[in-house]
């Protein structure tokens, strides 16, 4: 415990606000929220097991289940953790449980068919290598099986990942210096989707298998659109042919066996010399600016300066569909979802009709839902795709604990030709303008969602932010992030009415004596997986602007890990901790439930707690996974699997 607690201020000083709308945020929601609590224990959440308990007299609400509860879906409960808590640690490794064993497969670099163009671990692969071998900075990622069975259908099979952004410092040999056209081919080559083939040998140990299906969906890989906005509408036409999909942050699964993948942080491959360009209503809205991440590739590359082809970035800021068993299909950006920075889309079926929830991860930014028109196969039969037909909402959590599902519809509430709206298509291109018009509630930043698997209870990791708001988002500023739960109005998914709850406020107690965990202490929650059991899979993502740093209060937090919790009893043990500088992001398993795949993205990010990689020693931060004195980090896939051969994280 310290001595003199930090003064708590903003995890990521990086994500800051561009919603300029002055809607209402939660924290004027607080009182009213907490005057409810009575009335929900009778309610609908209470049979879910969930319960808000007091808050205390600064006023925060945090929702516990209920000890004495029973279980999501009734009866005795059953065990859902059993294993033992690993500890916090700073170290450069890798730890999980004991009786757990760990294997690295499949780091940034590797071919994505054995016996291509091997990683060299000076930095020296050129961009048509990187173009065949796996990305930079893996995130969201799932497991489509291949193997016929049940049991070949958990040792072989598609491992379908996201690449999110680059670290140049890492990716050339000479570092970000002196951006060349070569470099930004490597660059775009290294983001996207790799889908590999992956079987599990005869020794336990998985490794690539040469096969048709592997493949690199990149920055630069022809890519269509379809939906509202179609590819001939005039703000989708830029110099080039439509392009590329980036920054991939988490992911989907379709019922009908696609992937999708999620482009977040578009806005910053954006920037120009130009100094007379300024950005309009729209681009401010989704943060683009002349610098963007600074990779500077608008110097090297038309393509991405903003004020030569601004069309381009319109492009970008959709859910993108890709088809893993089919080598040919052209990834489809879907968008009816909607364009915002989306973290993921995950999805579940209500009445026969798809439902895909998304978060717009930025401080102040809100949480969407797709809601298909018609049962999802009927469209199929059809030949149509489900994701082209059906509304999109935004949500406004109340001050009594419901919910609204707002939906963003041309010629509907405040969306008319009166108030400068020309057609659906405008309201999905200027979607987070919408939401604003409609009067959604800002949140902190809302990254991954996930269902319960049985109860359909859905479940937000909001990973931190300034704090405007207070019962469901009640730090201001907020460091340390909290996860929202709700349950949809009749456990129907394509209802347009909810009843919430924080389900866990995050953070370490000595800072926050609101903050109702112990040993097991996290901060900045970000992924979200459901395992089939119902296990809730919570990954952390603390910026390296304060992972480790007493000033920040996250020196008791130790480095980015993965935790398991029971979304019925509330207890939450931590499972895996990683290596400096990463977090840890992308999560499933095979389906068996015993062998576990997750990502470890930016191990060696530069960090004030460790220091800065540079060309001459790429290791000031970490040197993992492969630790070669005249190596480099990298990303990569860990796979997790128990010496006793049980299901992971069960008892
Ligand atoms: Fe890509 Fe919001 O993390
Ligand atoms: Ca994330
Ligand atoms: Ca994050
Ligand atoms: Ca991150």
């Amino acid at each position: 415990m310290s001595e003199q607690r930090p003064e708590l201020t903003r995890t990521d000083p990086d994500d800051i606000s561009s919603n300029p709308s002055d809607n209402r945020p939660f924290g004027s929601m607080l009182d009213a929220r907490l005057s409810r609590r009575g009335a929900l224990r009778g309610g609908t959440a209470a049979a879910a097991g969930f319960v808000l308990l007091g808050g205390p007299a600064n006023g925060t609400a945090t929702a516990r289940p209920v000890a004495a509860a029973p279980p999501t879906g009734g009866g005795h409960h059953r065990e859902l953790l059993g294993f033992r808590q690993v500890d916090t640690h700073d170290e450069d490794v890798l730890t999980v449980p004991e009786g757990y064993c760990t294997q690295v497969l499949i780091p940034w670099g590797t071919p994505i068919q054995p016996g291509g163009p091997r990683w060299r671990k000076d930095a020296s692969n050129t961009a048509a290598d990187q173009a065949r071998q796996l990305g930079m900075n893996h995130d969201g990622m799932h497991f489509f099986p291949l193997g016929k069975g049940r049991h070949a259908s958990s040792r072989r099979g598609l491992l379908v990942l996201n690449h999110e952004y680059v670290d140049q410092q890492l990716l050339f040999p000479d570092g970000e210096e002196d951006m060349t056209p070569e470099k930004v081919a490597k660059a775009l080559a290294a983001h996207g989707v790799s889908i590999v083939e992956i079987e599990c040998g005869a020794d336990g140990r998985w490794h690539t298998v040469r096969s048709r299906l592997a493949r690199k969906v990149t920055g630069s890989t022809p890519v269509t659109f379809s939906g509202p906005v179609a590819e001939q509408h005039p703000e989708l036409r830029a110099r080039n042919r439509p392009m590329g999909t980036l920054n991939n942050c988490s992911m989907g699964v379709t019922p009908w066996g696609t992937y999708l993948t999620c482009e977040e942080n578009f806005n910053s491959y954006f920037g120009t010399e130009d100094p007379d360009w300024r950005p309009n209503a729209v681009e401010r809205r989704y943060g683009i600016n002349s610098e963007g991440f600074g990779y500077g590739w608008h110097r090297a590359s038309e393509r991405f300066d903003i004020a030569v082809n601004p069309k381009e970035a319109n492009r970008f800021g959709w859910v993108v569909e890709i088809d893993p068993k089919d080598p040919a299909a052209v990834p489809v950006k879907r968008t009816a979802l909607g364009r915002i920075k989306h973290e993921g889309c995950v999805t579940t079926v209500s009445r026969g009709r798809i439902v895909g929830y998304t978060g717009d991860d930025q401080d102040g930014d809100y949480v969407y839902k797709f809601v298909g028109d018609r049962p999802w196969r009927d469209h199929l039969d059809r030949g149509r795709s489900p994701l082209d037909h059906g509304t999109l909402y935004v949500a406004r959590f109340d001050d009594d604990g419901t919910g609204t599902w707002l939906p963003l519809v041309f010629g509907r509430g405040p969306l008319t030709r009166r108030n400068g709206w020309r057609d659906q298509a405008d309201v999905l291109l200027r979607t987070r303008m919408a939401a604003d018009a409609l009067g959604a509630t800002p949140m902190d930043r809302p990254e991954w969602l996930a269902v319960h698997p049985k109860s359909r209870d859905v479940y937000v990791s909001l990973t931190n932010g300034s704090g405007r708001g207070g019962a469901a988002n009640p730090r201001q500023p907020n460091p340390y992030g909290h996860i929202v739960r709700w349950r949809e109005h009749g456990g129907d998914n394509t209802a347009t009415r909810f009843e919430w709850e924080v389900f866990v406020l995050a953070g370490d107690p000595a800072h926050d004596d609101r903050v109702e965990l112990g040993d097991n202490m996290f901060g900045s929650p970000d992924g979200l997986w459901f395992d089939p059991d119902g296990r809730l899979w919570i990954q952390t993502d603390v910026s390296n602007s304060s992972q480790n740093l007493p000033e920040k209060g996250y020196e008791n937090i130790g480095n980015n890990a993965m935790l398991a919790a029971d979304p019925d009893t509330g207890e939450i043990r931590r499972f895996l901790v990683g290596p400096r500088g990463c977090e840890i992001t992308g999560v499933v398993t095979t389906p068996d439930q015993r062998t576990m795949f997750v990502n470890v993205q930016h191990p060696g990010e530069e960090t004030p707690a460790w220091g800065t990689p540079t060309p001459e020693n790429p290791r000031a931060v970490s040197n993992w996974p492969d630790h070669d004195p005249e190596g480099r980090p990298r990303s990569a896939t860990v796979v997790i699997w128990r010496e006793d051969g049980g299901k992971v994280g069960a008892p």
